[in-house]
């Protein structure tokens, strides 16, 4: 039987760079909790969302995945097969599978996929194999394969314990999409795959001399966002934002060897986000890659959109919001 799933990529306001030294790196387990929104595309060709499908059966030699019509091999199927073997274990099937998974954004733009390709790859697996799991042990499944994909389970603003075991590592939703008002305005100012993965990058976090302080405050950030997201306060949701991309980034730049995710254009374009304020309150988060998510309230979006679609670096810009959770699917890609 075919299975399928849609699930909506996600940015972390909270950051996780870096995985826990002391447990099995296979198991993602992260070294700080970190809080992350769930993203809604808001045009009607870029959902920011990956759609998967999956079949078990015998007819099946070998197991197979495509991602956008293109074979996955070597780490990638590594960590497919990361999420789906334990399920198979759990479920006492042994049929091969076909996979086929579409991103709605361009791979290539630079937009993270893991998060939303491994979310819709557990959950459709999960169905695929007919086994009853709760959304806590679904997000600790999907964090097998990709870190943040344990966020993008669910929808709205969620957090994520770094836990200390598998079980222990997942994550829950703070509040759903509705319940707080905050828009995201993607600037795309440089195309193309980052040169070294936050697969790679997670490894050599610690090598930083300023890894232990980031991991140390990271806690508090991530209980003080959760505070002001609950009490609407969006000022100190977006300062909190704001810091917490900077000091990843500044272990980034000092590990060994040193990680530069950020293009010219995007310390120029956070500048201007800086003055930008106090009269357009938006704050500036950048994943692993050099493209800027300008948080910002709604209402505020599409006259922070004009001015960056004005900026001359920048390519493109996407408006955001905030996304539902994970779910099935009828509608199957093959
Ligand atoms: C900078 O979840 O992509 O986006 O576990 O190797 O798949 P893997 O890493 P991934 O790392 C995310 C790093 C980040 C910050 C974040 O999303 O918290």
């Amino acid at each position: 039987m075919k299975s399928s799933a849609i699930a909506h990529s996600n940015i972390a306001l909270v950051k996780y760079w870096g995985r826990s030294r002391t447990h099995d790196p296979s198991l993602n387990i992260p070294s700080t909790d970190s809080v992350g929104m769930t993203k809604l595309g808001e045009s009607d060709d870029i959902r920011l969302l990956t759609h998967t499908t999956i079949e078990f059966s015998d007819v099946y030699e070998q197991d197979s995945a495509t991602l956008d019509g293109v074979f996955l091999t070597g780490r990638a199927m590594e960590r497919v097969l990361k999420v789906v073997n334990p399920l198979r274990t759990i479920a006492g099937i042994s049929h091969r599978f076909k996979m086929m998974s579409r991103n709605d954004f361009p791979t290539q733009a630079g937009l993270a996929s893991s998060a939303s390709g491994f979310a819709a790859l557990t959950i459709a697996t999960v169905d695929g194999l007919g086994i009853s799991l709760s959304k806590r042990e679904i997000s600790a499944f999907a964090r097998l394969g990709s870190g943040s994909a344990a966020r993008s389970i669910h929808g709205g603003l969620v957090y994520w314990y770094k836990g200390d075991s598998h079980e222990t590592s997942f994550a829950r939703q703070i509040c759903g999409p509705t319940e707080f008002d905050m828009s995201a305005v993607i600037a795309i100012i440089h195309k193309g795959r980052k040169e070294v993965t936050s697969d790679v990058g997670h490894k050599s976090a610690h090598t930083s001399p300023f890894d232990r302080a980031r991991v140390n405050i990271s806690r508090k950030q991530a209980k003080d966002i959760e505070k002001a997201i609950l009490t609407d306060d969006f000022s100190v949701v977006g300062r909190i934002s704001e810091e917490s991309s900077r000091y990843m980034h500044v272990v980034m730049m000092t590990s060994d060897p040193p990680l530069f995710y950020w293009h010219p254009n995007t310390l120029r374009l956070i500048k201007l986000i800086q003055k930008l304020r106090p009269s357009l309150e938006c704050y500036a988060s950048v994943d692993a890659g050099p493209n800027v998510h300008c948080l910002c309230r709604p209402e505020d979006a599409y006259e922070l959109r004009k001015i960056l679609d004005e900026t001359d670096y920048v390519n493109m810009t996407i408006v955001a919001g905030l996304a539902g959770g994970s779910h099935k699917t009828g509608e199957h890609l093959f």
